[in-house]
């Protein structure tokens, strides 16, 4: 079974696609990494994040085995994803790895920003998580404390604002709920509520 989740920055899909993937006992690929590597390799290049025939090598190059989420995490690094995302031949060249992992045997879940709509589109499940930006920026924020960092609430609004409107407008595989998608909004509900939603959608197409 693959299941497909997609939704913006810090709207809690990657904590539901690791859980669902512990749940199913399947693998588990957080797409947004793979965009995060790439821009990682070239900011420690020294190169342009704007240059489509090097970004497209970074991305040819890419090892999804050595993806360091502790690296790559960063705020700073997401920003810099989003602007290489734009880039048709980035996107050709890690559309290849990304599938290849979702068709593996037993099955994967992938979160992203197009996994329903394009990476896999007959995906048996299709989760749309989203949150008002408010709530995404201050959880965004606290995220960033709790580890020790500093963050402005208003600046990473900004910044979450800035990255939505990227990632949505976007010519090339924009942000946007798959049509068979399940919308889960998590501006009120808990993350355990919106698991157990998950759960109770994913059941029930098994049990077809
Ligand atoms: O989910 P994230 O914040 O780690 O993603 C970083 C950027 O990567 C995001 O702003 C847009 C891009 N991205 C994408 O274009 N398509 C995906 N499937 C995943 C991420």
């Amino acid at each position: 079974m693959i299941v497909a989740i997609d939704g913006p920055a810090a709207s809690g899909k990657g904590t539901m696609a690791r859980r669902l993937a512990a749940y199913l006992g399947v693998p588990h690929l957080d797409t947004g990494l793979t965009f995060r590597a790439v821009a990682h390799a070239l900011l420690t290049a020294g190169q342009p994040l704007d240059d489509e025939v090097l970004a497209e090598r970074a991305a040819l190059d890419l090892d999804l085995g050595a993806l360091d989420r502790d690296i790559l995490s960063a705020h700073e690094i997401g920003e810099a994803a989003s602007k290489v995302a734009v880039m048709p031949k980035v996107r050709t060249a890690l559309l290849q790895a990304q599938r290849a992992f979702a068709n593996q045997p037993g099955g994967a879940v992938l979160d992203g920003r197009d996994i329903g709509t394009v990476v896999c589109p007959d995906a048996a499940v299709k989760l749309y998580v989203t949150a008002s930006p408010e709530v995404r920026a201050r959880r965004r924020t606290d995220e960033i404390l709790s580890k020790g960092g500093s963050a402005d609430y208003e600046q990473v609004l900004a910044d979450v604002r800035k990255r939505d409107e990227r990632d949505t407008n976007r010519a090339v595989a924009p942000l946007l709920p798959a049509e068979d998608a399940h919308l889960l909004d998590t501006s009120k509900l808990d993350i355990e509520s919106a698991f157990r939603q998950a759960v109770g959608i994913v059941e029930e197409v098994k049990a077809q």
